[in-house]
């Protein structure tokens, strides 16, 4: 490889890894303003805001489980799959998690129609449900970066960077498209205008 390939190789890799890093501080920090919504709400600070937890619910639904866990199946998690052996038993174990995350995510749904129903602990199931989500989400995000992005640093080739790098650029994503970024980015920015002040600067420097 000469010195600009070398370069050019890098210079994907970094793009690809700052864009996964981007979307799970992104996913992160939505999560855990909605766990801290549900904690005020749990102490009676504030009154519960439908609009909100249902958008959050729907960013967080869109987001991870219909763009950034595709992506990492599609092309990170198969690149790898294709290079090495080496962490497949780790790669099973995060690729069953973003089918159980999936499903997770389905109950959130069902137990915030509750809570919003009225059911007598509506808000305990709630709470106890966007929880389990979070610890699902946090420890397999920890995973990825831990020891997945590692083991893709060991194997993967250039071209596999390469066309990672398009891939996670969501601007020219074959699979999605701009348009989903877009209104992710329109999402995320309401949430943070409906969520207290208090909550907003947790929102407001990612991802617009
Ligand atoms: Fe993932
Ligand atoms: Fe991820």
């Amino acid at each position: 490889m000469t010195s600009v390939d070398a370069h050019a190789a890098r210079a994907s890799r970094d793009r690809a890894v700052a864009v996964i890093q981007a979307e799970h501080r992104a996913l992160g920090t939505v999560v855990a303003a909605l766990q801290r919504l549900l904690s005020d709400l749990q102490q009676g600070l504030i009154e519960p805001d439908y609009r909100l937890l249902a958008a959050m619910l729907y960013y967080i639904e869109s987001f991870p489980e219909r763009q950034h866990h595709p992506k990492e199946d599609e092309y990170l998690f198969k690149a790898l799959r294709a290079r090495t052996r080496e962490g497949s038993a780790e790669l099973d174990e995060l690729q069953g998690e973003h089918v159980r995350s999936g499903q997770l995510m389905g109950y959130l749904a069902q137990t915030l129609v509750r809570y919003q129903g009225g059911a007598p602990d509506g808000l305990a199931t709630f709470i106890a449900a966007v929880d389990a989500y979070a610890a699902l989400l946090g420890d397999h995000m920890r995973k990825e970066e831990g020891v997945i992005l590692p083991l893709a640093d060991a194997h993967l080739t250039e071209s596999d960077w390469s066309a990672m790098a398009v891939a996670f650029t969501e601007n020219r994503d074959p699979l999605f498209g701009a348009e989903a970024g877009q209104e992710m980015r329109r999402l995320r920015r309401r949430i943070a205008n409906l969520v207290p002040r208090k909550l907003q600067s947790l929102l407001r420097p990612e991802g617009d």
